[in-house]
Parts: C-alpha cells; sequence; structure tokens
C-alpha cells in the first residue's frame, strides 16, 4: 500500500497557489491509489525546531554529554525523519522566498538532514540513507525563473534538488508557477493541472 508524505510551508492559507497545487496533486493521487495513505504536515503551523546546541551535541557527542534534552531534540528530528522513511512519495509545497526556500521549510530540512541516520560517508563517499522515494515539488514564484534574467538567482530548485538528493531522493520532480496578479497565478495553477496528473496519476514507487 503505497504512503505519501505531503507538506505545506507557505505562511499563506487560502490564498496561497503552492498550497492549491499540493492539495490537487495529492486529490488525484489518492484517486489514482484508492487503498493509498497520507500524512499530512503544516510547516508554517508546526515549525520544525532550529539546530540547537543540545541536538547537535545529541548528534555529533560526546557521548558523555548526552541527557534529557538532548534526547529529547533527537526525538523531534527522529518524528520527523520517521515520516520520510515512511513515504513512498513525498509531495512538498514550497514557495520561492527570496530566491530561496522559506525558513520553515529549510528548518524541516536542518532536522532530517543528519549524520549517520540519513546520510553516512562511506567507503566510496557520501551516501544518502533515504533510497527508492520519489519528490515532487510543487513551487510558486513571483517571477519566471525561466527567464535568463532571473534564472541565475534561482536557488531555489537546485538547493532542494541537492539536499534531497544527498539523503538519498534522487527523483524529484518540480512543478512550477509563477505570477503577480491573481488571476495570472490562477492561471498558471489551472495549467499546471495538466503536468500534476500526468505525474500523480502514474504508479507510485510502492504501487
Ligand atoms: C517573504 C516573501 C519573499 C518572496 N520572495 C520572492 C522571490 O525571491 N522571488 C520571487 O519570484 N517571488 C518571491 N515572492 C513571491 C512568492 O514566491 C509568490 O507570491 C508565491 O506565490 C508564494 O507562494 P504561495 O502562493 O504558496 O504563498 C516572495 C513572497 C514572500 C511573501
Amino acid at each position: 500500500m503505497p504512503h505519501l508524505l505531503h507538506i505545506d510551508s507557505s505562511a499563506r492559507g487560502e490564498g496561497s497557489a503552492s498550497r492549491r497545487l499540493s492539495a490537487e496533486y495529492v486529490r488525484v493521487w489518492r484517486d489514482r491509489n484508492p487503498h493509498g495513505t497520507v500524512t499530512y504536515r503544516d510547516l508554517a503551523v508546526d515549525i520544525p525546531d532550529f539546530v540547537s546546541p543540545e541536538w547537535i551535541t545529541g548528534v555529533f557527542g560526546p557521548a558523555e554529554a548526552a541527557n534529557a534534552d538532548t534526547k529529547a531534540a533527537l526525538e523531534a528530528s527522529e518524528r520527523l525523519i520517521g515520516e520520510i522513511e515512511s513515504a513512498d512519495v513525498l509531495v512538498l509545497g514550497v514557495p520561492m522566498y527570496n530566491f530561496g526556500v522559506p525558513a520553515t521549510f529549510k528548518a524541516w530540512i536542518d532536522q532530517v538532514v543528519m549524520a549517520g541516520r540519513t546520510f553516512a560517508f562511506g567507503e566510496y563517499g557520501p551516501e544518502g540513507l533515504l533510497k527508492g522515494k520519489k519528490a515532487v515539488v510543487l513551487r510558486s514564484s513571483g517571477s519566471d525563473f525561466d527567464n535568463p534574467a532571473f534564472a541565475p538567482m534561482d536557488f531555489h530548485a537546485p538547493y532542494i534538488r541537492g539536499v534531497l538528493g544527498w539523503i538519498g531522493i534522487a527523483d524529484v520532480e518540480i512543478i512550477a508557477v509563477n505570477g503577480f496578479a491573481a488571476e495570472q497565478i490562477d492561471a498558471a495553477v489551472r495549467e499546471a493541472g495538466n503536468a500534476i496528473a500526468a505525474s500523480a496519476g502514474a504508479a507510485s514507487p510502492a504501487a
């Protein structure tokens, strides 16, 4: 039975393009996978902890400095990592904020990228440990980053591809919309429906 992890990170509610896109993706995916299950996490509501001294000590040691606080910090990470481990597909609604990802999404990344847990340095160099998953990023931005004038400032897509690849999720698809006016965004969201249908309607890794 395939399992999907749905994450949103826009600070906006109703008006959010990335939330509309990710919700549509999950709707199509549920149609295609009637026995599939979904976990939802809203990073704008449940803001992940930031990396703390306790977290760093918990991950990197020294072991004798471990205490209740380092344990609690690692448990918070472990909950988020566990959600990824359980999922075959990650559906990530991630707007562009200041040419990168929202701070809430970055906080989530900082919690789940953990040495010795989600990546390791092996005989052949770094190795991501969360393999066999697909991630779909539903991205919204004001400007069009296919435009060569803006493209060099796109630190969003390369960052997400890079960091997910680092933990082993190499299959990353990005479905992007852009626009400033409401009508422009509405049209872009409608147009993205085809890409969503093609992607969400395809077989999931575990289906
Ligand atoms: C704090 C903030 C920073 C933003 N930075 C950028 C940016 O760097 N580049 C851009 O094209 N759009 C930027 N935007 C516009 C958003 O990416 C755009 O409104 C997008 O639709 C937001 O996603 P949402 O509709 O899911 O909330 C920014 C918006 C906000 C609120």
